[in-house]
């Protein structure tokens, strides 16, 4: 990708798009409505909000920006800009090794729904058991982990990501306007008024610094930062291309479809099994669960959720493959194998890796880390400790050792950086100051020690 993507970035939308697509995956769709269900609806919706445009921007400005500055990616950036701080770009690679054989995990039980969509099993999936027994059996989960691992590397060994952006192109408008259509019918069933207000109303005695916690997770996650991704993607982007205003563009894009996906599956929560706390504390089977219920209410549900669980497999395999990628490219640039080889190898590692996910709900669900099942203990591991960890230690970076100036005048190359000010004082002060509070009450939480 590396040749191909630098090339092909000639202008604005090229970049956006890409980014776009990296961001915009299962964590927009499946993962945000999830939390936000649990962690109080409107409070973490709001919490969250703020987060992207503080936080968010500041470290998505920064990585791009350190990016384009270097031309090179995580961890030739960092090692060129200061050989002693080089190990951030070596931590920041581990992140997408531990996220992508979970999410082909989930990705297999998306192409499993959408197969049943296809395969006249629409009402069956719309049953309560359906989900349960389907995750929880031995082979299954692993047969649909595995199709989905493979369909992401055959992408990422045959290079079209020249394809891959031009069906980007059609299929990210579809999955927008499909979102608010079935947000839209989500809203007029009897009862799911309640449901949108328990989305949308921030209601403050729900706030807890695990809001704030599960929202800065999900923030990393879903714009794909503290991982190497963004700045891979800024080496691609031409200097004169206006930073900023493309970072507001991913991070609105971003946002937008979370925020549907959540008007699509919460309000249907209330309305099928009321808003009770074990309804909305339901975790990662929320999505599977609850849609196909909606569907099943749709006059031409099975053809709307045949075509929802179509883009939603596409989302995730734009962000799956922007996964392996980097993952790939590390691996061919540190062992000097060749692509077809490094290829092989990651895939080998996902399986592997990625199988204690498969079964962590059936066969080995008797296992558990540090009280989590593998695939939210990974989550766990990816989510709160290492991508704040990395976050952490791009802010010291950005703000004490290379000087916010650099970055400044990096963005400055393009246009004037209207939110200058605000991108200094994050960096410097704020960003790393909450991080850090984040990381260790997270990572006590965990062990038991804090009880929040
Ligand atoms: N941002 C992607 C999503 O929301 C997940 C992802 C994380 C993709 C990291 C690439 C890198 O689904």
């Amino acid at each position: 990708m590396e040749n191909n993507a630098r090339s092909s970035f000639t202008g604005k939308i090229g970049f956006v798009l890409a980014a776009a697509g990296s961001a915009v995956g299962l964590g927009n769709i499946w993962r945000f409505p999830y939390l936000a269900a649990k962690y109080g609806g409107g409070i973490f919706l709001l919490v969250y909000i703020i987060l992207a445009l503080t936080f968010g921007f500041a470290l998505m400005t920064a990585e791009t920006a350190l990016g384009r500055k270097t031309g090179l990616s995580a961890i030739g950036a960092f090692n060129s800009l200061n050989k002693k701080y080089g190990f951030i770009g070596y931590l920041a690679s581990v992140v997408p090794m531990i996220i992508l054989p979970y999410y082909c995990v989930i990705g297999g039980w998306v192409t499993k729904y959408l197969y049943a969509f296809l395969s006249g099993g629409a009402a069956e999936a719309a049953t309560d058991t359906y989900f349960g027994t389907f995750i929880t059996q031995p082979v299954e989960p692993i047969f649909w982990f595995l199709i989905y691992l493979i369909a992401t590397a055959v992408v990422v060994l045959l290079g079209v990501e020249k394809g891959v952006e031009k069906v980007s192109k059609i299929m990210m408008p579809i999955l927008v306007c499909l979102s608010i259509v079935i947000a839209i019918y989500s809203l007029f069933m009897p009862g799911a008024i309640d449901g949108l207000i328990y989305y949308i109303k921030p209601d403050f005695s729900k706030f807890s610094i695990t809001t704030v916690l599960a929202a800065m997770g999900q923030l990393f996650y879903s714009m794909s930062l503290a991982m190497g991704i963004m700045i891979t993607y800024g080496s691609y982007m031409k200097k004169e291309v206006n930073l900023e205003s493309s970072v507001k563009q991913i991070e609105l894009f971003d946002t937008g479809i979370a925020f549907f996906a959540g008007l699509m599956i919460i309000p249907a929560v209330f309305v099928f099994s009321g808003g009770t706390p074990e309804a909305l504390g339901k975790g990662p089977s929320l999505m599977f669960e609850t849609l196909p219920k909606v569907f099943e209410t749709m006059p031409a549900g099975t053809i709307v959720g045949t075509a929802f669980f179509m883009l939603v497999l596409f989302a995730a395999l734009t962000s799956s493959i922007s996964l392996m990628e980097t993952v790939v490219s590390i691996v061919c640039d540190r062992f000097k194998l060749n692509r077809k080889l490094s290829c092989l190898v990651v895939l080998i590692l996902s399986l592997v890796l990625g199988i204690p996910s498969a079964l962590g709900y059936g066969v080995w669900g008797g296992v558990k880390i540090i009280g989590m099942s593998f695939l939210d203990f990974f989550d766990f591991l990816s989510n709160s400790v290492l991508m704040p960890i990395v976050a952490f230690l791009t802010c010291i970076f950005v703000g004490y050792i290379l000087k916010p100036k650099a970055v400044i005048e990096e963005v400055e190359r393009s246009a004037t950086f209207k939110r200058k000010k605000l991108f200094q004082v994050i960096i410097k002060y704020v960003a790393p100051v909450c991080i850090l509070l984040i990381l260790i009450s997270s990572v006590l939480e965990a062990f038991g020690i804090l009880k929040i």
